[in-house]
């Protein structure tokens, strides 16, 4: 069997990591942008990250650059969007794409947090429209989450989870479009609760994060908390619960600090400060220390 065409729309961060993983693993990839010069460049920014993580780089030649969104995609079994997080652009793009397509072809949308339905509620062809939410970056960060939506079939589910499993991502079923899908809901759950700790005084930001990093997360990624919900018993959980959840975090929307935050302008690394005060030195070596910490986590697991 022929392996599926993929194409792949934007080529900026998550883009153009998206086709490095299927052309890393022997798809040939088609990659639109709009803009020239995202386009122009796609295939030197793989070979750049291929090179340094030490992989075959003559697979960035199985990367087409195309400059025509219907040629890009009119061949393509597999359509993947990384285009700007703007729902009307996203709707405007899959309803031209579905012009060019199959009508079996698999339509992709990258997006965050924009509820599937809202982005593909206006195809004819819902059936074979889903959401396949990578993290950043593609090719370091395993897990792919396949949301469908109350159109999508199970054979597009299972099409999808069986390619992105096959390039050696970890893909995760959503059953429910929800927003955040699976893996924001429990990440922001957990900044919820760090915002309310330093607004209420409990302790300082960067308090918060030791105690995150030097405790629980260094058990979170080889222990989920509900394979250690069963290890410690669920019993003691419920305990712990009975006295906690009543006095951990709860409100439905952003707290007052971080919109205080917001308002003065400190914005995190790109103001120089935000939660904590950044120097460009101190940026510089804690996106380092991850990209570090991901491939080595990546080079552990082969
Ligand atoms: N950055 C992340 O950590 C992350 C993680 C998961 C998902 N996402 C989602 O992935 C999507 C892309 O994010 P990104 O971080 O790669 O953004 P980006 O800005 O780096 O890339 C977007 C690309 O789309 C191109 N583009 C703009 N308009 C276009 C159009 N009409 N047609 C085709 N291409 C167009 C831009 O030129 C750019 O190259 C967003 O929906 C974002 O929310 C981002």
């Amino acid at each position: 069997m022929t392996k599926p065409r993929i194409a792949v729309i934007g080529a900026g961060l998550m883009g153009h990591g998206i086709a490095q993983v299927f052309a890393l693993g022997g798809y040939d990839v088609a990659v639109y942008d709009s803009v020239a010069a995202s386009l122009k460049t796609v295939r030197d920014r793989i070979a750049a990250n291929l090179r340094d993580l030490d992989e075959d780089v003559t697979a960035y030649e199985r990367v087409r650059p195309v400059g025509d969104l219907a040629e890009a995609v009119r061949e393509a079994d597999y359509v993947v969007e990384a285009a700007p997080e703007d729902l009307a652009l996203k709707q405007r793009l899959f309803a031209e794409i579905e012009g060019y397509v199959r009508t079996d072809t698999i339509l992709a949308s990258n997006t965050s947090v924009i509820p599937i339905t809202q982005i593909m509620g206006g195809l004819k062809h819902r059936e074979r429209a889903l959401g396949t939410h990578w993290w950043n970056p593609p090719y370091l960060v395993p897990l792919v989450e396949v949301i469908g939506t109350e159109w999508t079939s199970q054979a597009a589910i299972d099409t999808t989870m069986a390619l992105h499993a096959a390039v050696g991502k970890t893909p995760a079923h959503v059953k429910k479009d929800v927003p955040g899908f699976i893996g924001n809901r429990l990440q922001h759950a957990l900044w919820r609760e760090a915002v309310s700790l330093v607004e209420r005084g409990i302790c300082d930001a960067e308090t918060v994060d030791t105690v995150i990093k030097a405790a629980f997360g260094r058990r979170l990624a080889v222990l989920g908390p509900l394979e250690n919900a069963d290890m410690v018993g669920t019993d003691l959980t419920l305990a712990i619960h009975r006295t906690v959840l009543p006095d951990i975090e709860s409100r439905p929307g952003p707290s007052p600090y971080l919109e205080k935050l917001v308002a003065d302008g400190k914005l995190g690394f790109k103001s120089g400060e935000g939660f904590r005060k950044w120097t460009p030195e101190q940026q510089q070596a804690l996106r380092a220390k991850v990209a570090k910490h991901l491939k080595a986590a990546l080079a552990a697991e082969k």
